[in-house]
């Protein structure tokens, strides 16, 4: 995602400032550990564990993957920071365990799972999906986990329920750039929210993901537990999950606050609508040189394409 904003700094001065903030990130971490070393030790976070699961077929990309080093070195978390770097080299401070999600709003059964519980909810499945970043880029990933609508099933939504909304973790301890002050460059509101109608949450090919590459979910793509949403630009893909909430009115996504004209709710991968700002009909595979045409829909138009029926897709992008 790149965001507009007004230059604030000269370019010196935000390379001095992004060494004060390295410098004060490890300094915090530091300190941290040394006076709670054994709250460091507790929290270790399972990822790089191997997970267990069944390659399932009809999810198939013919596609190679992308290496396993690209796909965790070169990631999206606006938590951790704007650049792609920032998640790999900042998001051990994040602690997927203990952790829960909330499942609520219009529903019949509201709860609140333990992520281990969700883990044995339903059986756990590896997918290979490109995700194609409405920056431009795209990655092919064996990703584990199982579909959205095996778990909204359980609480039983209730008639009212037409959207779902998922927030990510609100922690300034264990999210850097939701600190107040220098590091939060990004101008998102916090906590990260997403959204989706309910018919594409139910719909078959949305992922709950706890793993990718055969492993347990890194830090950095959004541990313990993500959406995967293939159709859509990764942003809908929202990381880190809390709450799942079941609601009437389409949520306010926090792209969509952060710049409407750009990020709409819709956010289905288009070829033949730009970006304000880009063009959206080709993208770059990490790891290839050349530009690939974009398919529509991201190459899922089969399966989703009579989601949108009849709609406009350039007012709903
Ligand atoms: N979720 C949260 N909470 N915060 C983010 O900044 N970035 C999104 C999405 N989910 C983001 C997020 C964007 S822009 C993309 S492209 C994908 O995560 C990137 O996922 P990946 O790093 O696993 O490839």
């Amino acid at each position: 995602m790149l965001i507009k904003r007004a230059p604030m700094f000269k370019a010196s001065e935000i390379t001095d400032l992004k060494l004060y903030c390295n410098r004060r990130e490890f300094m915090v971490g530091a300190a941290a550990l040394a006076l709670f070393p054994t709250v460091a030790a507790a929290t270790s976070t399972p990822s790089g564990q191997p997970l267990k699961a069944t390659r399932n077929p009809a999810f198939n990309n013919s596609d190679a993957a992308t290496k396993f080093e690209s796909a965790t070195t070169y990631n999206n978390f606006y938590e951790f920071g704007v650049n792609k770097e920032d998640p790999a080299r900042l998001a051990h401070t994040l602690r997927p365990r203990p952790w829960t999600v909330q499942v609520d709003g219009h529903v019949a059964k509201p709860k609140t799972y333990d992520v281990n519980d969700l883990l044995r909810l339903s059986p756990l499945e590896e997918r290979v999906y490109a995700l194609r970043c409405v920056e431009g880029w795209s990655m092919v990933i064996p990703w584990i986990g199982f579909p959205l609508a095996s778990l909204l099933k359980r609480v039983e939504p209730t008639g009212q329920a037409k959207f779902v909304e998922f927030t990510t973790l609100l922690d300034p301890e264990q999210f850097p750039a939701q600190r107040k002050g220098l590091l939060n460059f990004s101008s998102l509101d916090w906590p990260y929210v997403e959204g989706l109608r309910l018919d594409e949450a139910m719909h078959p090919l949305t992922l709950l993901t706890v793993g990718m590459y055969g492993q347990v979910l890194p830090n950095q793509n959004g541990a313990p537990i993500r959406v995967v949403v293939p159709w859509k630009y990764g942003f809908k893909s929202a990381k880190s999950i809390v709450r799942i909430r079941l609601v009437s009115d389409q949520p306010k996504t926090a792209w969509e606050k952060a710049q409407p004209q750009e990020y709409g709710f819709y956010s289905n991968v288009n070829p033949m609508v730009d970006h304000p700002r880009w063009s959206q009909a080709s993208e770059r595979r990490i790891g290839e040189f050349l530009r690939r045409k974009t398919p529509m829909f991201n190459g899922y138009a089969d399966q989703v394409g009579s989601l949108y029926a009849g709609m406009d897709l350039r007012k709903y992008f």
